[in-house]
């Protein structure tokens, strides 16, 4: 299918959606939130993809939602087809594994897009930051949530107060992203580590991420319950026990559950 502002590719069992609104800084406008959605949609439904990179240019992931499209709206306009109700969450709620490769700048809702995936890799060039207050507004897609579990309050505060924006390395530092690699290495290394995740049992990877995830909505006595399902769930799956006969056979396993 055909796609305006985004690519959306297959490398083996690697699926990757780059931003393409060069012009823009990768603006994202209600019509690349609305792409995003249906690019999920497919990937997650291609039996042969095992893990999704979102990808912007080098000199921007992305530089926010569309200001100049935001900015004739009214309440109403907001209220009645926000981002999330096009599935501008979208990404959050993939059951396969997601990478967020962030080049530039990650601000705004390119920012909140980057938090949705479920691992952020950084080039040294990234810059994050939610600057909405510096347009009157706030972010409207995770940006005070994701943020404030991720890094804590007292610099989610200082980023969504000030509209400043963070480096790499401070990012890294406060636990934002994973991994720090030369901007001329981000899809190299971003597609080893998709390969990588691709290759392990499928079904095991969403339980993982699943048990990952419930930490963030639930209390521990209850995120540990959920853990343990899952852990007997994995019991229940071919790739599981040949993931144990392997290692004991000292050779590579090979995971079959779809
Ligand atoms: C629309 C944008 C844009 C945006 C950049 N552009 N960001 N257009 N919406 N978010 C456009 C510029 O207008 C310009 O177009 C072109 O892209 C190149 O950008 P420049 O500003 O000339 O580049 P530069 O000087 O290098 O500065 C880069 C920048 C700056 C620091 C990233 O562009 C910037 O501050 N952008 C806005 C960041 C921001 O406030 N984001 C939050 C948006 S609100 P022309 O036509 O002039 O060449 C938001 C709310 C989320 O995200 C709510 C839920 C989704």
């Amino acid at each position: 299918s055909s796609y305006e502002h985004l690519i959306v590719e297959r490398k083996g069992a690697v699926g990757i959606i780059t931003l393409n609104r060069p012009k823009m800084l990768n603006a994202l406008s209600f019509g690349v939130f609305g792409e995003i959605k249906i690019a999920i949609d497919e990937l997650e439904a291609d039996i042969a993809v095992g893990c999704i990179i979102v990808t912007g240019s080098e000199k921007a992931f992305a530089a926010g939602a569309d200001i100049k499209e935001m900015q004739p709206k009214s309440f109403i306009d907001m209220f009645s087809s926000d981002f999330t109700a096009i599935g501008g969450d979208r990404v959050a709620t993939c059951t396969k594994p997601t990478i967020a490769a962030v080049s530039g700048y990650a601000l705004g809702g390119g920012c909140e897009l980057a938090m949705m995936c479920d691992i952020m890799i950084a080039a040294d060039t990234a810059k994050f930051g939610q600057p909405e207050i510096t347009l009157g507004t706030i972010p409207g897609i995770g940006g005070t949530q994701r943020l404030t579990r991720a890094i804590g309050k007292s610099k989610a505060m200082d980023l969504c107060l000030t509209g400043r924006m963070m480096d790499a390395a401070e990012a890294e530092r406060s636990g934002l992203v994973s991994r720090i690699v030369p901007a001329d290495k981000l899809m190299e290394e971003a597609i080893a580590m998709a390969e990588k995740i691709a290759a392990m049992s499928r079904p095991v990877a969403t339980m993982a991420k699943n048990a990952v995830n419930r930490a963030f909505e639930t209390p521990l006595t209850e995120g540990l319950k959920v853990e343990r399902d899952l852990f007997h769930a994995t019991f229940a799956l071919e790739d599981r026990s040949e993931g144990m006969a392997a290692f004991i056979e000292k050779r590579k396993p090979v995971n079959k559950n779809r």
